[in-house]
């Protein structure tokens, strides 16, 4: 709540404007200053300034509340996913006030999951739905409308007539971001299009994409610049999740560890259980990262065609496992999961191998790779 705008906690616009002019903009700013300090830029006199701190104070300061509370509304807190396998082990859906992470290999489905849950979240509550907007952040000029419409006919054929899919696709707002810059510009000032596109999910697509792209770890100095980058994209998605009550949803991508994977139970490049040492797949971006999410589900392959979703942690539900298939209409889950176990052993989410499938050897690319000196950690 340290992330919350001064123009939201009750001072006079001309004295936000004013703070803004020294880069003070939310209450984490402006309460690491000093009374003296604060005195200096607000022009106010030592008791005033006090009064404003206190206020500062106050209003960003996490309410209290009950158990009893929090579970009496437990129906409002979720966002059901439409999948009722991975509903019913999530207790309702996605959780309301936190960031959910998806993961996993290229081309397994996570923008896919991403469209078809802007489109649920325009749904009326009747229907599951949130009855609202959506925000959708792409970095990665990977959001289709006609996709988004295409998941939308095939799921709801009967509900989506010809005009209210047209109506559904003018709720979700797109903004393209595609500089780590850009992006963090954009969600500092999200609360402002959240209010005015009555969004009720936000979907960042994806948080890895862009800073990749331009830290490259190797580098002196990057990766330090890089864990302060997504510390406070970090900060600021959970500060929009919790004030707005709403789930924010980002991808992430994977990344690739060489020469120690028997030490974690690695699987191979095509999906069978590796030689020891032969190397693993992890959700990229680092352990420290992997604490920032609430929630992360894994994408991998099975095979070509057959996909597991892997709750790999949570808050409220057993490390998991749930067959999936891409079709026409978004996700759909492969099995009937309500009598079947689906629990297995889960390891530090950070560290939970992923499967890949890219049929080509991968210990002939790592040979090759070393040979030549090209062999790092990404
Ligand atoms: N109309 C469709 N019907 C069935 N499957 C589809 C359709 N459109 C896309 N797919 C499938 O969706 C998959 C691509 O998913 P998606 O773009 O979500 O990948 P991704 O995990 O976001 O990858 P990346 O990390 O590269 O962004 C492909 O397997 C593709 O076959
Ligand atoms: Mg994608």
């Amino acid at each position: 709540m340290a992330s919350k705008k001064l123009r939201r906690t009750g001072l006079s616009v001309e004295l936000c404007d004013r703070l803004k002019r020294h880069q003070i903009e939310n209450c984490q700013d402006l309460l690491s200053l000093t009374p003296i300090e604060v005195m200096r830029l607000a022009g106010q006199s030592y008791q005033q300034v006090l009064v404003l701190l206190k206020s500062v104070s106050q209003s960003c300061a996490p309410s209290m509340t009950t158990a009893l509370e929090v579970w009496k509304q437990r129906a409002d807190l979720c966002f059901s996913t439409s999948l009722p396998g991975l509903d019913r082990l999530l207790q309702g859906g996605l959780s309301r006030g936190t960031l959910t992470e998806v993961t996993g290999p290229s081309g397994c489905g996570k923008s896919q999951m991403c469209m078809m849950l802007s489109v649920l979240a325009t749904l009326p509550k009747s229907m599951g739905g949130l009855d609202s907007g959506v925000i959708y952040i792409d970095t990665e000029s990977a959001f289709s409308a006609e996709r988004l419409l295409e998941i939308a006919q095939s799921r709801f054929p009967d509900y989506f007539s010809k005009e209210r899919v047209l109506e559904m696709a003018g709720r979700v707002h797109v903004f393209r971001e595609l500089t780590c810059q850009d992006l963090l510009n954009r969600l500092k000032r999200l609360d402002e299009d959240i209010i005015s596109s009555k969004a009720g999910l936000v979907i960042l697509d994806s948080v890895a994409s862009v800073v990749r792209k331009e830290y490259d770890t190797s580098l002196p100095g990057n990766l330090a610049h890089r864990s302060n980058l997504l510390g406070q994209e970090a900060a600021t998605l959970k500060y929009l999740a919790q004030a707005f009550r709403i789930p924010v949803v980002l991808t992430n991508q994977i990344t690739t560890h060489v020469g120690d994977g028997g030490e974690r139970g690695a699987v191979s490049f095509t999906g069978v259980p590796s030689e020891e040492g032969s190397g693993y797949v992890t959700a990229a971006l680092g352990n420290t990262w992997s604490h920032s999410v609430n929630t992360r589900l894994i994408f991998q392959y099975v095979d070509a065609r057959q996909r597991q979703i892997v709750i790999a942690k949570s808050p409220v539900a057993p490390f998991a496992v749930l067959n999936y298939s891409v079709q026409k209409e978004g996700i759909r889950l492969e099995g009937n999961y309500d009598n079947q176990e689906v629990a297995h052993q889960g390891t530090d989410p950070g560290l939970q191998p992923i499967r890949v499938w890219t049929g080509f050897n991968y210990n002939l690319m790592k040979d090759t790779c070393a040979a030549s000196g090209q062999l790092k950690l990404l």
